[in-house]
């Protein structure tokens, strides 16, 4: 399965997602992560060696994909209308994060309605919901409801093991903190609703 995942905007939670994806597809079969943001934070994040799947670059990718049963591509933020034609043509799935933020959401919209100019299809994941008694979360999910997008149910808890586990080079669920197991929670659900 390809999977990519893309957005307007950075910030979003994209090369997290993509990282804790491709741990969650790497227990299923032999998953490789492409990282096509030139930034290259998913490399930076693989660099220390202790990731559980491998991560290159799109140069890279030709000569590896074929050994590989699921890709997942992280992207660069602000892609232009032809990059995300290309995106949603080259995958299976094309995902998109977006934090409840008024201007992530507003960013998500324009890029959904490009999607939808192309008939192109997607989902769209909340990331970095802050915990109650903050209602951003439900407000945003009621929102993507009423614009009839598809979302994904599992959505993905604002904790600081996911800002620490890039320091160490490890998935959240291998960082020591407490907290570890509930944030992999969030996206071994996600994988679930994906590839059960
Ligand atoms: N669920 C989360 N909770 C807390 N911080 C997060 C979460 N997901 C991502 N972050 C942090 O937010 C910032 C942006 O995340 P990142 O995955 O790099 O987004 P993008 O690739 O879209 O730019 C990073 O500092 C990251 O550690
Ligand atoms: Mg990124």
């Amino acid at each position: 399965m390809i999977i990519t995942i893309a957005s307007f905007k950075g910030g979003v939670g994209k090369t997290t997602s993509a990282i804790h994806l491709a741990a969650y597809l790497q227990q299923k079969d032999s998953t490789l992560l492409i990282d096509g943001d030139q930034n290259r934070s998913a490399t930076t994040w693989a660099a220390g060696g202790s990731l559980p799947f491998k991560v290159v670059s799109e140069t890279q990718a030709p000569k590896y994909i074929r050994n590989f049963e699921h890709i997942v591509i992280d992207t660069q933020a602000r892609p232009e209308q032809k990059d995300l034609e290309a995106l949603a043509d080259g995958c299976d799935l094309l995902i998109l994060p977006t934090t409840p933020k008024a201007l992530d959401l507003d960013a998500l919209l324009r890029t959904v309605d490009v999607l939808s100019k192309l008939g192109a299809s997607f989902k769209v994941l909340l990331t970095i919901v802050p915990p109650p008694p903050s209602r951003s979360g439900a407000e945003a999910r009621q929102l993507l409801a009423e614009s009839n997008l598809p979302v994904f149910r599992s959505e993905i808890k604002r904790l600081v093991a996911f800002e620490r586990a890039p320091l160490e080079g490890v998935v959240v669920k291998d960082y020591a903190d407490p907290r570890a197991l509930v944030a992999w929670q969030g996206y071994e659900d996600l994988g679930k609703e994906i590839l059960p």
